[in-house]
């Protein structure tokens, strides 16, 4: 029997993840949640499911990550596969962000995964084998405004994951990302983190839409079962796959982003997402 821990499985694609790796039956899934309200779901499903088991969990909080992994050394004395998927996302202007968001931000997107991954390489060792697969973003690869904090965090996941590839082979331990375009999840509702900037912003009439933009795409966005299909692929494929991009939109973006200069790119970017962009900019010293 193999062993999974997938953190924030309570909702979106942690939801669907856990669902799915539970249906495969020669796996025992560990399905971190942190908020008591939201968990009505997944506990309804760990009711009528053999090989799943719901288990508090704040990534942001040491004791709390010390105690999942002693359980499930107690319990396994191995872990197989962990995915890091718990995060949310902060929107601000940079001019008005506050360091304690900006924290925050960092502390669930990056500092949990690494807690995490720290806690799960000695498991996996006992496995002789492992696979860390980190949620990050198709904004872990390219920028957008207001949203600077997040990406600034997935950016800093996709280098980690990067990293650990190397360091981690040599314990027979994969190390892959799984980068979403926008899906349809509680990432806008529930989770988003929005600072709206001050009466005396500069920022009031420019861009004023983008955000509910987001909001609204978010909103009717892909399905997120489809980050369980790759998941799924991931973890049949013997190849050591170091990134999936997941939904049209990112392929599409970042194809682009391949394909052409970064100024057209940051064009194409501006004019999808109505983003003021002054091509003005091109003033010396
Ligand atoms: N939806 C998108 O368009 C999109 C696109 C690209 C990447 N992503 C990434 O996909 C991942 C999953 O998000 P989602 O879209 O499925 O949104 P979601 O429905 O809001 O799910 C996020 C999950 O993370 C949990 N979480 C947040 N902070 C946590 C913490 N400190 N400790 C433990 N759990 C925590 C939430 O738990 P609570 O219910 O307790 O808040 C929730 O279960 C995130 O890493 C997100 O950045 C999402």
């Amino acid at each position: 029997m193999y062993v999974a821990f997938v953190t924030g499985a309570n909702s979106g694609m942690g939801f669907e993840i856990v669902n799915r790796l539970a249906k495969r039956k020669d796996f025992s899934v560990i399905a971190g949640f942190r908020s008591e309200e939201r968990s009505k779901s997944l506990l309804d499903m760990e009711k009528s499911t053999d090989n799943l088991y719901a288990i508090k969990c704040d990534v942001n909080d040491s004791e709390s990550l010390d105690a999942v992994f002693a359980h499930i050394k107690a319990k396994f004395n191995k872990l197989d596969v962990l995915i890091n998927n718990a995060g949310y996302g902060y929107v601000a202007h940079i001019e008005y962000t506050q360091e304690q968001h900006v924290f925050e931000q960092f502390n669930t997107n990056v500092f949990g995964p690494i807690r995490c991954i720290k806690l799960a390489i000695p498991l996996m060792r006992n496995a002789g084998r492992g696979h860390i697969i980190n949620i990050t973003s198709f904004l872990g690869k390219m920028g957008l405004p207001y949203l600077s904090v997040y990406n600034a965090s997935k950016y800093a996941l996709e280098g980690l994951t990067e990293s650990l590839r190397y360091e981690l082979s040599m314990f027979n331990i994969k190390v892959s990302s799984i980068a979403p375009g926008l899906h349809k999840t509680g990432f806008a509702n529930n989770g988003a983190v929005v600072q709206q900037p001050s009466n005396e912003s500069y920022y009031q009439n420019k861009d004023k839409d983008f955000v509910s933009k987001v909001v609204n795409s978010i909103n009717s966005g892909s399905n997120p079962k489809q980050i369980a299909d790759a998941i799924d692929h991931l973890l049949s494929t013997s190849t050591n796959v170091a990134t999936t991009l997941v939904g049209e939109d990112a392929v599409h973006l970042l194809n682009m982003r391949n394909e052409l200069t970064f100024c057209d790119f940051e064009r194409h970017v501006s004019t999808l997402f109505e983003i003021e962009y002054p091509t003005n900019v091109g003033f010396t010293f």
